[in-house]
């Protein structure tokens, strides 16, 4: 069974097929899509780190995974380079726009963490699940490799953001919490449609 099968990594929706086909149309917009994802991963670890800074494991924990987003989006914009893409204009991910507007505002930032790890994990799940799709349907091999690569390191992520928060929080506390945004990613996705320009 690969990684990125949705019964590992817990989501409960999978992705329509028609995305991957969509995707391969425009190559270029979901690279620049692709590219700015990145970005915003290692962003995302750093505004973790700065807020919850008192948090050892969660600083030692996310500290190489912000080289390793950066590293990713070098690999992209490479990517492009090669193809003489320009890396374009960051979209709206109104995907991660949706899972943010859920996020519960008026509670202690202390049980904020937990949403935000498993926002975090949810977001690598779906990378994760989308990169396969790529790595299974594109009709070019060396980008299909490439697509490879992200799908076994974004599961590795989506891995390490649920360990964290075993890590701060009871089990039975992340495994209902887990659940709840699976109910709630799956609602979002019946609301978007799928779009061969965006990774999510
Ligand atoms: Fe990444
Ligand atoms: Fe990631």
């Amino acid at each position: 069974m690969s990684t990125a099968d949705n019964s590992i990594l817990g989501l409960k929706m999978p992705t329509d097929p028609r995305w991957a086909d969509l995707a391969s149309i425009s190559l270029k917009e979901i690279l620049t899509d692709h590219a700015f994802c990145e970005q915003k991963a290692a962003t995302q670890c750093i505004s973790l780190i700065q807020r919850y800074s008192d948090k050892e494991e969660l600083v030692s924990a996310l500290s190489p995974i912000v080289t390793e987003e950066w590293g990713h989006f070098r690999m992209v914009w490479a990517e492009m380079k090669k193809r003489g893409f320009p890396l374009g204009r960051q979209r709206k991910d109104e995907y991660v726009n949706l899972l943010l507007l859920h996020e519960p505002k008026s509670i202690p930032d202390d049980q904020k963490l937990l949403h935000k790890l498993l926002i975090c994990a949810l977001i690598e799940a779906r990378s994760c699940e989308r990169f396969r799709l790529l790595s299974e349907q594109l009709e070019e091999e060396s980008l299909r490799n490439f697509y490879h690569k992200f799908m076994v390191s974004e599961a590795g992520h989506y891995r390490l953001f649920i360990d964290l928060a075993n890590c701060y929080f009871p089990a039975a506390l992340v495994r209902d919490a887990w659940q709840q945004w699976l109910d709630t990613e799956t609602k979002i996705l019946l609301q978007l449609t799928p779009r061969g320009d965006r990774m999510h």
